[in-house]
């Protein structure tokens, strides 16, 4: 359900809707030996449509120490946000007046836990209740306590940062993005014959793809093989991944490959892009120019590039822009300047194949230099150069790409077969080791066009806001003991 609501500051003439809301669950009975008349000038409230549908207190009781007096939200509101909003408008209150603890007494137990795990209060004791109050079976309050400076610090910081990857502003002048990784499962050349570790089938691609997501990756690329293992343009397997995909691990990002190595119609490398339904890949991925590997050319024409862009547009699947030298993003700014890109861009940097950039710090940079404005981009190293470019990318701020295709080893001693979950797992651990935190799947399917809002990012940069204004409200008259 999506509701429309706004918190404002309660009006004097809100004191009977205030108890209304609280009648529900039996908070009502104010004035009374549990609770004092209240304050509406310390209160917030939550409408919708104009009506109060739930409201929150506090009260000052010294220069540093604030409690939060009533809140509830009327059950049919219940889980959509807003008693956390009402929450954070008292915290913000309190926070502005100086208040650098807060008290909190509360009595259901799905509520205290509620308290602990989105505010960090901890237990500091016990009260009896003097009157049936709240929750009728339960007779005392568990009382908490919150660090609001180390909350509303935390809560500054996160917005902060948010922030910037909202405006996707580049590392160095802002924090580090969160990290992307893409995981290439299973290529074109892998077989069971080199390593037994490689899926192949639609039920080994979608169980590799679960387990990689479950240790971090938030984007798969798939490549599709035939019964017989070899590899295959039909759509009917991608759609079958896809879908099994979706079921189990619905935000991760899926990226069908378009690939002409094997088979150079446009017909067969875009059947793939007009998949609908729930097999409707995410993305697709863009070779943009043709080039030598060990083992033949992979040859990407113009027009053909363009065609394939093109179908992506049309069909609402995000391009994953491929590039194996230093004029395949020329190439890319010329599609953007075509209109045959647009939004956001997410850049796949492949160094280290025979025939494409060598896997240098140098040539890595200088692709990321010359990337076009609004862009996001991985590292992949092939071969032996798979961990050092991966590194390289954790450092620089970008995001990587791993996984078999590129090497079916995990050590540059070419020692022990890898599997795609062990190279996610190493990653993540270099980017935790390095302060990269992880995407979130929903961050990452915003930071590479797949969704076009961040979720909660308004609410988180509103919230910043509001904890950097000055202090707006007059200080109150510390009321009395409740
Ligand atoms: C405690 C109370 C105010 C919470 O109100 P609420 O509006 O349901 O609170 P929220 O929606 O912000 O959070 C509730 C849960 O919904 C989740 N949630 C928030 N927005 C959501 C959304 N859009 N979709 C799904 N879940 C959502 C929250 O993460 C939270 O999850 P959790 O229970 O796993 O921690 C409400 O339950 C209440 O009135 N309780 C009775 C009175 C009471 O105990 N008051 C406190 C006295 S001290």
């Amino acid at each position: 359900m999506e509701v429309s609501y706004i918190i404002d500051p309660a009006k004097a003439s809100d004191l009977n809707a205030i108890l209304e809301v609280m009648r529900p669950w039996n908070m009502h009975h104010v004035p009374s030996p549990e609770m004092e008349a209240l304050d509406t000038s310390c209160f917030f409230v939550a409408r919708v449509d104009g009506r109060v549908i739930g409201a929150s207190g506090f009260k000052i009781l010294s220069q540093t120490v604030g409690k939060t007096t009533l809140l509830g939200v009327l059950p049919e509101y219940a889980k959509l946000g807003i008693g956390g909003a009402l929450q954070n408008a008292r915290l913000q209150a309190m926070g502005r007046l100086g208040v650098k603890t807060v008290v909190t007494n509360a009595d259901r137990p799905e509520t205290i836990v509620w308290y602990k795990r989105h505010y960090g209060y901890k237990e500091v004791g016990r009260l009896q209740k003097l009157r049936s109050f709240g929750h009728p079976d339960i007779y005392h309050w568990t009382t908490m306590e919150m660090d609001l400076e180390a909350y509303m610090r935390a809560a500054d910081e996160k917005a902060w940062t948010r922030d910037h990857v909202a405006r996707n502003e580049p590392h160095p002048l802002a924090p580090y993005p969160p990290f992307l990784i893409n995981v290439c499962l299973t290529g074109m050349i892998p077989t069971k014959d080199k390593t037994e570790f490689v899926p192949v089938t639609v039920e080994e691609v979608v169980e590799d793809a679960i387990r990689v997501c479950d240790a971090g990756a938030q984007i798969v690329h798939i490549h599709a093989r035939d019964e017989s293992g070899k590899p295959t343009w039909e759509a009917s397997i991608y759609e079958r991944i896809i879908a099994g995909i979706r079921r189990e691990r619905p935000g991760l990002v899926c990226c069908v490959s378009t690939s002409g190595r094997n088979w150079p119609e446009f017909e067969r490398r875009s059947e793939c892009l007009l998949i609908t339904g729930d097999g409707k890949p995410d993305m697709g991925s863009l070779t943009l120019g043709s080039l030598n590997f060990p083992t033949g050319p992979s040859v990407n024409a113009p027009d053909m590039i363009k065609r394939l862009a093109e179908t992506m547009r049309d069909n609402g699947i995000r391009p994953e822009l491929e590039v194996f030298d230093p004029g395949m993003i020329g190439f890319a700014k010329y599609l953007e300047r075509k209109g045959s890109i647009v939004g956001r861009k997410y850049f796949n940097l492949l160094l280290g194949s025979l025939g494409g950039v060598a896997a240098s710090i140098g040539d890595l940079s200088s692709l990321v230099a010359s990337l076009p404005e609004d862009s996001v981009w991985a590292a992949a190293g092939i071969g032996m150069f798979q961990l050092p470019m991966n590194v390289a990318a954790v450092v620089a701020g970008g995001g990587v790409r791993v996984g078999l295709e590129d090497s079916i080893f995990y050590d540059s001693g070419r020692t022990r077969l890898s599997t795609n979950e062990d190279v996610v797992k190493r990653i993540v651990r270099v980017a935790e080791e390095c302060g990269r935190p992880l995407a979130t799947l929903e961050e990452a399917r915003w930071m590479v066009g797949v969704e076009e809002r961040l979720p909660g990012i308004d609410a988180l940069v509103r919230d910043a806001n509001v904890l950097r204004s000055p202090a707006q409200r007059r200080w109150p008259e510390a009321p009395g003991a409740n």
